[in-house]
């Protein structure tokens, strides 16, 4: 991580996000214009920007930002600013102008951090076109703060992730505060990102496990089996066939109020709404109470390896 240091001050970079690429790319060769820590030591008693910008710069120690770009050993966060704000030795010349140091103002996108962070590994090749990036509305720094120091702040979030994501999706963080069936979000419960990849590519809001499974089977796995009997999980459906997954007013988070209605949304026994797997017998006569809750017999709800009718 140390090369980052001399890596080219981030105006030069903006210039376009290919020959930034490049640039990054190519840093370990390149000339470095960039200060160096031989150079900064030379320069001792050049101005620095915690000289003026104290409190920001001691806050700074702790920001990954000067881990990444310093390493372990030395740490001045001084030494961190110009990756970002760029060259600020006219700035400081001229007492802290304002106009003269890049301040991310009317950042309409997200080109600065996509600098460095589109060729990350991992979900962050979608930072260009996700629906959480590169627009004003919504970029890297509606939810990030970032000057935040770790661990205070994990990941640099400008506020936890439950508050983060219901200021915009109101209803969905209302279902989960009203609903009576509902998991239990912050206070050592889960959060919105346990299920959702805040950088996921459109069209795919929902986190995959590395199977490409829904999340819930990270936490509820004795529910995939396999079993010798599969229930709709594993023969087209999902879990969500048949719960909710922001909390629902049925117990069990289910879809329907009654479980006969939800077992003969697809088990109908009144043709032709189009049914699937088998039609309950004709012995199950719904109108009897005793028919009502299909699970007091049918137990292997999700699935058995001893009964092809779900009996145990
Ligand atoms: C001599 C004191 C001094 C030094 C040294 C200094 N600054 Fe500043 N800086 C200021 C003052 C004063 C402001 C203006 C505050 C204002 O107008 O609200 C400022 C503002 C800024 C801003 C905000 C600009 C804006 O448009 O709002 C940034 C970013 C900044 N400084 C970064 C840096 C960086 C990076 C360094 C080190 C390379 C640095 N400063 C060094 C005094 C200094
Ligand atoms: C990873 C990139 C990055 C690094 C490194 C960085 N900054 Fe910033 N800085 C930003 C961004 C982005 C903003 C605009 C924040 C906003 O508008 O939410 C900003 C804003 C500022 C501001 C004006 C607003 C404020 O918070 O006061 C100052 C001053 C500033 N930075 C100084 C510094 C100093 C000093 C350092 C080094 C200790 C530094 N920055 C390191 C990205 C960075
Ligand atoms: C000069 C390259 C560079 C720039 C520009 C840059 N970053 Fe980073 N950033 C890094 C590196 C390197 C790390 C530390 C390694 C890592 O965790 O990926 C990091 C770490 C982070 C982290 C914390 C990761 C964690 O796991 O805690 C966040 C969040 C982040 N950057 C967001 C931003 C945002 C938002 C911007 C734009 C304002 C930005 N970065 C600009 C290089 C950069
Ligand atoms: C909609 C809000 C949101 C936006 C927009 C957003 N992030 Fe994040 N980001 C988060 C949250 C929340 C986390 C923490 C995720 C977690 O805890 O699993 C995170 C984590 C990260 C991390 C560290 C974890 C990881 O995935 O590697 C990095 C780096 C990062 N963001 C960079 C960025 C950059 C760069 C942008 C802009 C292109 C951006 N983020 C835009 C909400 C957002
Ligand atoms: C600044 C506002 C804002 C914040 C904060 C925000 N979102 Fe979004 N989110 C949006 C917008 C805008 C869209 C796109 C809506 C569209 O295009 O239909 C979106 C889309 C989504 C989608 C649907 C994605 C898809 O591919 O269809 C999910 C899921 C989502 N956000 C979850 C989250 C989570 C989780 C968080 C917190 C980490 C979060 N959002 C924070 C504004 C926000
Ligand atoms: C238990 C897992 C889980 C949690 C926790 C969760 N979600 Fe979801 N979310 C899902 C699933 C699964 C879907 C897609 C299927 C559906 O609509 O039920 C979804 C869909 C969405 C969508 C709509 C996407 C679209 O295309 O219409 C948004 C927005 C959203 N979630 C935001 C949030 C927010 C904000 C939070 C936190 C307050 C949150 N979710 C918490 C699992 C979850
Ligand atoms: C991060 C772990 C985690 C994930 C992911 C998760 N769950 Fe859960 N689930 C729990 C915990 C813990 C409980 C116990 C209730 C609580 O404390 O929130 C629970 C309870 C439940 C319940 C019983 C609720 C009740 O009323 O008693 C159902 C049904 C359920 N989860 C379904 C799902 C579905 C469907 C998904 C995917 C959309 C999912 N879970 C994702 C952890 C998780
Ligand atoms: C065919 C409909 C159906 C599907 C598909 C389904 N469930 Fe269920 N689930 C139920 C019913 C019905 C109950 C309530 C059981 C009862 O009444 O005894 C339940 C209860 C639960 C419970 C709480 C009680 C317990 O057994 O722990 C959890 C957790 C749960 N389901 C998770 C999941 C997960 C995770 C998936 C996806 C792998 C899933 N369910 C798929 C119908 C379904
Ligand atoms: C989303 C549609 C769907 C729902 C809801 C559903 N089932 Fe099924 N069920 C199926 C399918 C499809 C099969 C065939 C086996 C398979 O492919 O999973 C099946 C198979 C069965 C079987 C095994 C006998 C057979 O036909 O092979 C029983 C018993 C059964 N379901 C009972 C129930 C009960 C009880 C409920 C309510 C808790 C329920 N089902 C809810 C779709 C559903
Ligand atoms: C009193 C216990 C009981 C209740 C309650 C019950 N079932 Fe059954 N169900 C059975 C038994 C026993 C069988 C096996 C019959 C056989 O093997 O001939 C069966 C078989 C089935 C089958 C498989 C038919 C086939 O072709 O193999 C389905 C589907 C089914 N039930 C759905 C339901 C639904 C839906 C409900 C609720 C409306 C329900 N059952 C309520 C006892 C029950």
């Amino acid at each position: 991580m140390k090369h980052r240091l001399a890596a080219p001050p981030v105006l030069a970079l903006v210039a376009g996000l290919v020959a930034a690429a490049a640039a990054l790319r190519a840093q370990t060769a390149a000339p470095t214009p960039g200060p160096t820590p031989a150079h900064a030591a030379a320069a001792a008693e050049a101005p620095k920007c915690g000289d003026c910008h104290t409190d920001l710069v001691k806050a700074f120690a702790a920001n990954p930002h000067t881990r990444a770009f310093l390493g372990k050993g030395t740490v001045d966060p001084n030494d961190a600013c110009g990756n970002c704000h760029g060259d600020g030795t006219k700035h400081m010349e001229a007492g802290g102008d304002a106009s003269l140091i890049h301040a991310f103002k009317g950042l309409s996108g997200s080109e600065d951090c996509l600098s460095c962070h589109q060729n990350t590994p991992g979900p962050h090749d979608s930072f260009q076109n996700g629906p959480h990036a590169n627009s004003a509305a919504v970029n890297c720094l509606t939810c990030h703060s970032i000057h935040n120091a770790a661990p205070k702040s994990e990941h640099l979030v400008a506020k936890p992730p439950v508050e983060l994501c219901g200021s915009c999706h109101r209803n969905e963080a209302a279902s989960f505060r009203a609903k009576p069936y509902v998991h239990r979000l912050d206070r050592g419960g889960m959060s919105c990102v346990d299920c959702h990849a805040p950088h996921a590519r459109r069209g795919e809001p929902v986190k995959m496990t590395v199977q490409g499974e829904l999340p819930c089977l990270d936490c509820h796995a004795e529910k995939r089996g396999p079993f010798v009997f599969q229930h709709v999980v594993g023969s087209g459906g999902t879990c969500l066939s048949c719960h909710e997954s922001h909390g629902s007013n049925n117990p069990n988070m289910l879809q329907w109020a009654q479980v006969s209605q939800l077992c003969l949304s697809c088990h109908s026994q009144t043709p032709p709404p189009k049914t699937y797997g088998s039609q309950p017998p004709s012995f199950h006569d719904v109108r009897s109470p005793r028919y009502r809750n299909c699970t007091t017999c049918h137990v292997a709800v999700h699935g058995s390896n001893v009964s092809p009718q779900l009996l145990k």
